[in-house]
């Protein structure tokens, strides 16, 4: 009895009920979390063009969609900013009434207990769109840590409940970890971005967040694509620095990277179902190529599989509104 004719895989497929029996993986609503883009104005609600279906948000219009966030039963969002003027040194991105900071007391007041993320980095902030300080042309990690750390003590004191670092700087973690112990926020976790790749996924995000770099690249602080060793060894020292979730991003094209990352570590793993991810999946659903709902859950679907705990994604409402039928 060790093969055909007697084994045959196709028994277990052959109704629904069986299939859901056996079924091995699920996306719930309660894995995903959606993000965000917070503007400075009134009455905005503008949808991006570059990501159908998600908006940019002014502080006013803001309260509503997190209720109707909530309402969908999705446990947190991922804020995103757009300040109101860049400078060479991020002011705006830990400024105590910055866009950010503003939209976390917006939140908290109106729907406590949505869990609100945000996403710690300072490129939509900076004039020349890198994620840290420039000295002599380039990005100067260490002198970043200290603004980066800066930005996400103010978060916590406006009430954040998680801060994510996506900088991509080595320290950051430790940095985050001790501004916020040394001021009583002991308790704030950190999902760090911890193998964040240098990925030309980010392209509809960058234009949603006006976070271009203005000369060069990122590829001197996100990890090179082929590299999944080096993965392994952002996320360990992101694990020793005392993150509490780790994160993968992108997803899709990473699935072999989350699986390593899940069988190495028992922390909580991420994984950031990017903008040129949505985009493509939204561009050929228009299109009539292909069927939306079943792409998106299928995806979805994968990136769980592949290891995710938490899958941060723009297709978050609607994925919620297809599995709650
Ligand atoms: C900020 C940041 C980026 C994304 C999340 N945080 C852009 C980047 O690193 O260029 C990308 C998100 C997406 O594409 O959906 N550093």
């Amino acid at each position: 009895m060790s093969g055909f004719p007697q084994v045959r895989l196709r028994r277990l497929r052959s109704t629904e009920a069986l299939r859901r029996m056996v079924r091995e993986t699920s996306v719930n609503v309660n894995d995903l979390i959606y993000p965000l883009f917070v503007a400075h104005g009134k009455g905005l609600k503008e949808e991006i063009r570059s990501m159908p279906g998600c908006c940019h948000f002014s502080l006013d219009t803001l309260a509503a969609e997190a209720k109707e966030i909530a309402e969908l039963g999705l446990p947190a969002i991922i804020l995103f900013g757009l300040p109101a003027s860049k400078d060479e040194v991020a002011s705006e991105a830990y400024a105590s009434n910055g866009i950010v900071q503003e939209a976390i007391r917006v939140v908290k007041d109106a729907v406590p207990d949505l869990v609100v993320v945000t996403d710690v980095c300072l490129c939509e902030y900076t004039s020349h769109g890198h994620c840290g300080v420039i000295v002599k042309g380039q990005v100067d990690n260490d002198r970043s840590l200290e603004l980066i750390a800066r930005t996400a003590l103010s978060h916590a004191e406006a009430g954040a409940d998680i801060v994510a670092p996506s900088d991509m700087m080595d320290g950051r973690v430790a940095a985050l970890r001790s501004a916020l112990d040394g001021n009583g926020f002991q308790s704030t976790p950190i999902m760090s971005y911890a193998a964040k790749y240098a990925s030309a996924f980010y392209g509809p995000f960058r234009e949603a967040a006006e976070s271009t770099p203005q000369f060069g690249d990122r590829r001197g602080y996100q990890m090179d694509p082929p590299n999944v060793r080096e993965a392994l060894r952002e996320v360990e020292q992101d694990i020793q620095e005392g993150a509490d979730i780790i994160m993968v991003k992108p997803a899709l094209a990473y699935l072999d990277v989350i699986s390593k990352v899940r069988a190495t570590w028992n922390h909580p793993v991420a994984a950031y179902n990017v903008s040129g991810e949505y985009a493509m999946v939204k561009a050929a659903a228009r299109n009539g190529w292909l069927e939306e709902e079943r792409v998106t859950l299928e995806i979805l679907t994968a990136i769980k599989r592949a290891g995710a705990d938490i899958i941060l994604t723009y297709h978050a409402k609607d994925a919620a509104r297809w599995l709650g039928r």
